[in-house]
């Protein structure tokens, strides 16, 4: 038997307004720039750079453009289910609705690998910019407090020095959670403030660099190939692609916020493709400034390529203040991810699958504050005590399972709802789907095994929560939806 959480339920929670609810305070163009302010960020700054010493060289523009196609397919059909469901939760539950309560558990508790664990990676690499700043002005913070327990680093005078926590990581959480508790409005505000900040940086990058491109790093376009898989020629390009797809995600962040969205259905598709065109065309055109100014085999372990290219021009001077911009992007990217995990966890607290304790909503603020408490904890954690790299694929494994389930439920959807309003209609189904599905998957497949491994253990743990606390206390499943009113809802 499946529980699904029927639609005209799901629609009502979505009007709902008043006090213990969320506040409608979102315009189409602030979900542009919560899209870009979850987009941009370490992908573009870091991992540019990487993909085009390592994989795809200049070539790194047509990674670009691929890793762009494969998340359009997916953000096609995010954009249906977002106008359609304009509730807070996203992928979790638009799956509840379209096939049951166990998969929304599912991709419910592997959204906290995208969400979570992003905030978690990308705030470790805003601290790596912090220490790199603070360098400038000689303020060295312990090498200890700047990386996780199985990290280490070498200092000049030999010494090897073994990490204990990251503490600038846990600091930039627990500040921006304060923020979100404080409220969405204002977290908006301070958002829309980063990322003009943020696209400003990457614009004047384009436009001074521009006239520095020599054509000499462009050639060739596309190195020949080594020899082996991923290193140049189409297969790095293809590779690249895999790279880069970090830089892309969050494009669905938008559709978390669908419940404090003035107007959602026309906002969520704007939000959510809006954003992620603005984004491959500066991604497209950073990165092609970024290789013809300086050769690609220059970035090979820079995590900072976009100041070894500033460097190649006379303005040189501007490092730090591209370091300040990239601060600010990271910031508003874990920003927008702390927030999406928060509403997520809200959503499901309120469906019954984890204590009812996290859809608390402050009674000034308005924002599920236990929510986001809970998550500056549980970040930080992961923050402090875990390298980058672990954390990353985590990253990028979570968000491509859930952009595949995604896919899976607008073709369910379709037949099961057939006549459902859809304010957004995602084009040339079942094609645009099972497109989206095929790219994610031999992305995913892409992915190391031990990678694998690690999501395996999640969802287990996910399995054990659902089995032991979940389905006993799940809305649906008791019938007591709508205060006690409505009928158990089995489904099939
Ligand atoms: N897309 C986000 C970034 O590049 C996760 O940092």
């Amino acid at each position: 038997m499946r529980f699904k959480k029927p639609l005209d339920v799901l629609l009502k929670e979505a009007s709902e307004t008043g006090a213990g609810t969320l506040k409608r305070t979102l315009s189409s163009f602030n979900l542009v720039t919560m899209g870009i302010g979850a987009i941009i960020g370490a992908g573009l700054f870091s991992l540019t750079g990487l993909a085009a010493a390592n994989n795809a060289g200049p070539a790194v523009t047509i990674s670009f453009i691929i890793g762009a196609i494969g998340c359009a397919f997916a953000g096609l059909c995010y954009a249906e289910f977002a106008s359609m469901i304009p509730i807070a939760g996203s992928a979790y539950t638009y799956s509840y609705a379209t096939m049951g309560e166990f998969t929304a558990w599912i991709i419910g508790w592997d959204l906290v690998l995208e969400y979570a664990l992003g905030a978690a990676t990308v705030s470790i690499s805003w601290s790596q910019y912090l220490t790199k700043f603070l360098h400038y002005f000689n303020w060295e913070i312990p090498p200890q407090f700047t990386r996780s327990p199985w990290e280490s680093a070498t200092l000049a005078d030999g010494t090897v020095i073994h990490g204990i926590m990251n503490l600038p990581a846990v600091f930039i959480i627990v500040c921006l959670s304060l923020l979100l508790i404080r409220g969405t409005r204002e977290s908006a505000f301070v958002n829309n403030f980063l990322v003009v900040l943020k696209v400003a940086v990457v614009l004047v990058f384009i436009a001074v660099g521009w006239a520095f491109i020599n054509p000499a790093n462009h050639t060739p376009y596309i190195p020949a190939n080594t020899g082996k898989f991923g290193e140049f020629g189409w297969s790095g390009v293809l590779r690249g692609a895999g790279v880069v797809f970090f830089a892309f995600i969050g494009f669905d962040a938008v559709s978390t916020a669908a419940q404090e969205a003035k107007d959602p259905k026309r906002g969520m598709p704007i939000g959510i493709i809006g954003s992620l065109v603005v984004c491959t065309i500066l991604y497209v055109l950073f990165s092609h400034v970024m290789t013809g100014v300086a050769n690609y085999k220059e970035f090979k372990d820079s995590a900072a390529p976009v100041a070894v290219a500033i460097a190649k021009t006379p303005y040189a001077w501007l490092q730090q203040s591209i370091i300040v911009a990239i601060l600010a992007g990271y910031t508003s990217v874990i920003l927008v991810f702390l927030m999406g995990q928060s509403r997520i966890f809200y959503t499901m607290a309120k469906d019954g699958l984890i204590p009812k304790t996290f859809a608390t909503v402050h009674k000034k603020f308005q924002t599920p504050y236990k929510s986001n408490l809970l998550f500056a904890v549980f970040v930080s954690l992961f923050a402090a005590f875990v390298p980058v790299r672990v954390v990353g694929e985590m990253v990028s494994i979570g968000t491509l399972f859930a952009f595949v389930l995604v896919c899976i439920g607008v073709m369910v959807m379709r037949k099961s709802d057939p006549t459902t309003p859809r304010p957004f209609r995602t084009p040339w189904v079942p094609f645009v789907p099972i497109a989206g599905i095929v790219i994610c998957v031999l992305m995913m497949v892409s992915l190391p095994l031990d990678t694998w491994i690690r999501l395996a253990v999640w969802m287990l743990i996910g399995l054990v929560v659902y089995f032991t606390y979940s389905k006993k206390h799940s809305v649906i499943r008791n019938g007591i939806l709508n205060n006690g009113k409505e009928p158990l809802n089995p489904d099939l």
